[in-house]
């Protein structure tokens, strides 16, 4: 089984008309030789996805969203759907990022709720996942992940959708779990994610890592089995950084 890796840069609240520049250059910096081992996506905030959108697309990476509602459209101020994603020009929807989770109260259920609704609107979701860090010192962090998963996947999803283990506490602090910690976990997603979907299934659903991810970094975290490309905050800002993570494929 060959799973193309996947390398999404996540902009967070970040991003002005003038970064539009950095989504040019890494399709510059974005090779023939990295094209045909990687896919590279940029998820920029909701004021810069149409524009980005069309910027994207000359540059030969893909787009996501960075959050959506579950309904399709209607009474619901500051919210985005799916649907408006897509006609951006978005392929990907980040759902269920722990900044989420925890600024706004997102639930299992209201990550499914997402997640079927980016399939619904031919977007592919990319569910996120992690423990907090006292969950972790509480040998806890199998379990957490492990009900994450069985909560936020829709229960028929197909194999094209993509997970994200992100460890809280490695978001944004620089600290990354060991290769060893990221191994276990990966693996133990690709059963809990068989558990739900299905042996097939199971086999072609990309795991991306987050958390600290940078070109210094990369090379090792990547080759970890199962580690099917990296969700990447910080670093993904410059083409300089992101093509840097990325560039562990050639
Ligand atoms: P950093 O790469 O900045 O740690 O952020 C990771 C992340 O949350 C990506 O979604």
């Amino acid at each position: 089984m060959t799973r193309r890796p996947l390398v999404a840069g996540n902009w967070k609240m970040n991003g002005l008309r003038a970064s539009l520049a950095e989504i040019e250059a890494m399709g510059a910096a974005y090779d023939d030789a990295l094209r045909a081992r990687a896919d590279l996506i940029v998820c920029p905030p909701a004021t810069l996805m149409a524009l980005a959108g069309d910027v994207a697309a000359r540059a030969g990476l893909g787009l996501g969203g960075q959050d959506c509602h579950a309904a399709p459209g209607g009474a619901h101020t500051g919210d985005i759907s799916a649907e408006m994603l897509k006609d951006a020009g978005a392929s990907y929807v980040i759902v269920g990022h722990s900044e989420r989770r925890s600024d706004h109260g997102e639930t299992d259920g209201d990550v499914r709720a997402k997640a079927a609704a980016a399939l619904r609107a031919g977007l592919t979701p990319i569910i996120c996942v992690g423990e907090t860090r006292p969950e972790r010192d509480a040998g806890d962090a199998l379990t957490v992940v492990g009900a994450q998963i069985d909560g936020s996947l829709p229960a028929d999803a197909p194999s094209h959708i993509v997970i994200a283990y992100e460890p809280v506490w490695a978001i944004g602090t620089g600290l990354t779990p060991t290769v060893d910690d990221v191994a276990a976990m990966h693996a133990f997603a690709r059963e809990r994610i068989e558990a739900r979907l299905g042996r097939g299934k199971s086999a072609e659903v990309r795991i991306l890592y987050g958390g600290s991810v940078k070109p210094s970094n990369a090379r090792e975290l990547l080759r970890v089995a199962n580690v099917d490309g990296a969700l990447v905050g910080g670093a993904s800002l410059t083409a300089k950084d992101f093509i840097g993570v990325a560039s562990a494929y050639r």
